[in-house]
């Protein structure tokens, strides 16, 4: 007996493990996003460099036949610190690594030097090249499910420094301490340049990764969970996060009863990123949706065009049911539609396809205001639904097939629903779907950091999952 406990308890932590591993979506980055974030990282990074603050310095000399006399420079800029080349890498134990070469400084500043009571000043110019920079960046997680990136190590290293003096019939005189001059320079730069390096990292790029959302607040109903399930995972040429992708109730959460189906991207690289977005994603949203009763709306004869031939009255509906004319004569109706169970999506390489269970119900709605149930039917339909990317939004648009009506319920006598077969051909189409596609163009936010924008997008279905490719610019 307590074998097989041990075996059902193990299958449970099992299915528990499973369905933990499996992510609701999955974030790519490849070599070229690589690029690009390293393109913006250089420009940030050269504004950093252009403000490192070099200190005054000074010191002693001692020259035949003058003797012992003192230097100064002050008031040292840097003019211009440019990057001109640089490559990004990413690393197997989920890093990544900057490295820069070639990066030349421009530095001036003024000097005076000063032999008992002769006194003479100048400005010099120095040129530091060849600087290569190293740094490597470790990537992880939190324990709230954020990205997070630290600098783990940089290196740096001077190839020339040149010097240049001018301003003065004296210059000569600092020509004999250039060589002070050049390594208390290589060495300020040297120390400066990874300490800008990690101050960077630390103020400017860990705050903007944190940018990614964790949960996305969506509207009253539901928010988005987007946090990390697992490790991130370094292929050579892309990144992956694999994240919870779930929607769930302001309200309270409560798990699915269903788990993600296991998702595995294709192997392509002509966009910097790709959202691999399941099913569970959508589904996850129809379940919170529905549970919040979300998924209904109601017509009243206010709702219908003036020029259409169908009404919302009893009078109206009396001329296909005459019951209803007689039952309640003279009065409004109103109808009220619902998904009647969550509706689940089917992602497949033919396309993204729903198999909504529907109702509608019609109400005469009684001189006290009260409502009167009619009859009730049930819709099925094929609905194919378009997805596509605005701003940083998943935005939706649906289409549907035939109607098929089905009588549910009837307080006015049983009656072929090819009666009202018409009435609900004209009010679905036209008035009930756009309705629904209006809220899903407001679309859903994306997992994407701050002040990105996709663009050149593709969208590819497949199985239980639909793939989303994009470049993206940042501003
Ligand atoms: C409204 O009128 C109907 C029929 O006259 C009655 O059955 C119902 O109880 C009334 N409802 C209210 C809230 O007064
Ligand atoms: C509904 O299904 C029919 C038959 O399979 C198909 O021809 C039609 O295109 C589908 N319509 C939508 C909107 O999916």
């Amino acid at each position: 007996m307590a074998r097989w406990a041990a075996l059902v308890v193990l299958a449970a932590v099992g299915t528990a493990v499973a369905m933990a591993a499996n992510p609701g979506v999955v974030a790519r980055i490849t070599q070229d996003g690589f690029d690009y974030a390293r393109q913006q990282g250089v420009i940030a990074l050269q504004k950093e460099m252009e403000k490192i603050k070099i200190p005054d310095f000074s010191g002693k000399f001692k020259m035949k036949p003058f003797g012992k006399g003192r230097y100064h420079f002050h008031s040292i800029v840097i003019r211009e610190f440019q990057l001109p080349s640089s490559q990004i890498k990413l690393l197997p134990n989920v890093g990544l690594q900057l490295s820069i070469s070639n990066a030349n400084v421009k530095i001036s500043g003024r000097w005076k030097a000063r032999k008992g009571f002769i006194k003479t000043s100048g400005k010099f110019d120095l040129n530091v090249d060849g600087i290569f920079i190293s740094t490597d960046l470790k990537l992880g997680s939190d324990d709230s499910g954020r990205v997070t990136v630290a600098y783990s190590s940089c290196s740096n290293r001077i190839d020339h420094v040149r010097f240049h003096v001018s301003g003065s019939f004296l210059g000569w005189l600092i020509r004999i301490f250039r060589r002070k001059i050049e390594s208390a320079l290589r060495n300020t730069m040297t120390n400066k340049i990874c300490t800008t390096v990690s101050d960077a990292v630390s103020s400017k790029l860990q705050p903007y990764v944190q940018t990614l959302p964790v949960t996305a607040k969506i509207d009253a109903v539901a928010e988005i969970d987007y946090s990390l399930v697992a490790p991130l995972v370094a292929t050579a040429d892309s990144l992956d996060g694999k994240l919870k992708g779930e929607f769930f109730s302001r309200a309270g959460r409560t798990p699915p009863p269903f788990a993600p189906p296991a998702l595995a991207l294709p192997n392509q690289h002509d966009r910097m990123v790709y959202l691999g977005i399941s099913d569970y994603f959508f589904n996850t949203a129809g379940l919170v949706y529905h549970a919040a009763g979300a998924l209904r709306l109601t017509l009243t004869d206010e709702m219908i065009p003036k020029t259409s031939k169908f009404r919302l009255t009893t009078n109206f509906l009396g001329t296909l049911l005459p019951q209803v004319s007689r039952m309640f004569p003279n009065m409004k109706v109103q109808l009220l539609f619902a998904v009647s169970a969550p509706p689940r999506l089917s992602v497949s390489p033919a396309g993204l396809a729903l198999m909504p269970a529907l109702e509608a119900r019609a109400f005469a709605v009684l001189p006290n205001s009260s409502l009167a149930l009619l009859f009730q039917l049930g819709l099925s339909t094929n609905v194919s639904v378009e997805v596509g990317a605005r701003s940083d939004r998943l935005v939706g648009k649906l289409a549907l097939g035939r109607l098929s009506l089905e009588l549910q319920h009837s307080n006015v006598g049983r009656f072929s629903v090819e009666l009202v077969q018409a009435l609900m051909n004209c009010f679905v189409p036209t008035l009930v779907l756009p309705m629904v596609n209006e809220r899903l163009q407001e679309g859903f936010p994306l997992p994407l950091l701050a002040h990105l924008q996709p663009y050149n997008l593709v969208f590819q279905p497949h199985q239980n999952f639909l793939l989303l490719g994009a470049d993206v610019r940042y501003g």
